[in-house]
């Protein structure tokens, strides 16, 4: 699909989700549906939208938003070549963990919107996008390791918030980071 086509499906989906008042959360919080090149090769994709982002209706713009962004400038990459999303599209009240329901009632609009997207890549940031993907994996094995599913490659990596809190896991983020481009180009 021309970039023009995927952008006139995105924003229809958009308008569907902010319309869909079943879904949870709505009525509470800032839809926050996702930014960045529509025909981008790499799409990341953490778990909901925190504070700041439901304040700017742009997801990860917060502290870990920050790191995200020096993570994908560090191997020479541009925010605006990437797509950036989450699984829930609104904020859990005080930031809580998405809950299942949430997750199930969010699914069918971003499995549209990686449709649309078509990315090679997807990296999930934390367990919660992992987990979307690769229900039995555990973040703390399987963080850095490239799988295939449904066709596209999946590179999950510790969620920026907890890089940000554990410099063992700021370790580990870098490293995996180190490695997208080489994951990306299909080595
Ligand atoms: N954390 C997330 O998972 N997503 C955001 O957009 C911001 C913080």
């Amino acid at each position: 699909m021309i970039p023009a086509g995927k952008r006139n499906e995105l924003s229809k989906l958009e308008a569907l989700m902010a319309e869909d008042s079943s879904l949870p959360l709505a009525g509470q919080a800032n839809l926050v549906f996702g930014e960045g090149d529509v025909d981008a090769a790499v799409m990341f994709i953490g778990e909901a939208p925190g504070e700041t982002e439901d304040r700017l209706r742009r997801p990860f713009v917060g502290r870990g938003g920050q790191l995200l962004d020096r993570m994908i400038g560090a191997i020479g990459w541009r925010r605006a070549d990437v797509y950036i999303t989450n699984i829930v599209k609104r904020r859990p009240p005080g930031n809580r963990d998405p809950l299942p329901e949430e997750i199930a009632a969010y699914r069918p609009y971003l499995a549209r919107q990686i449709d649309v997207i078509d990315p090679r890549v997807i990296v999930p940031l934390g367990r919660f996008a992992m987990c979307y993907f690769l229900p039995d994996a555990k973040i703390s094995r399987d963080h850095g390791r490239a799988w295939t599913v449904d066709g596209r490659v999946v590179y999950p990596v510790y969620h920026p918030a907890a890089a940000l809190r554990s410099p063992d896991m700021m370790r580990a983020f870098q490293e995996d980071f180190k490695k997208l481009p080489g994951v990306a180009a299909g080595n």
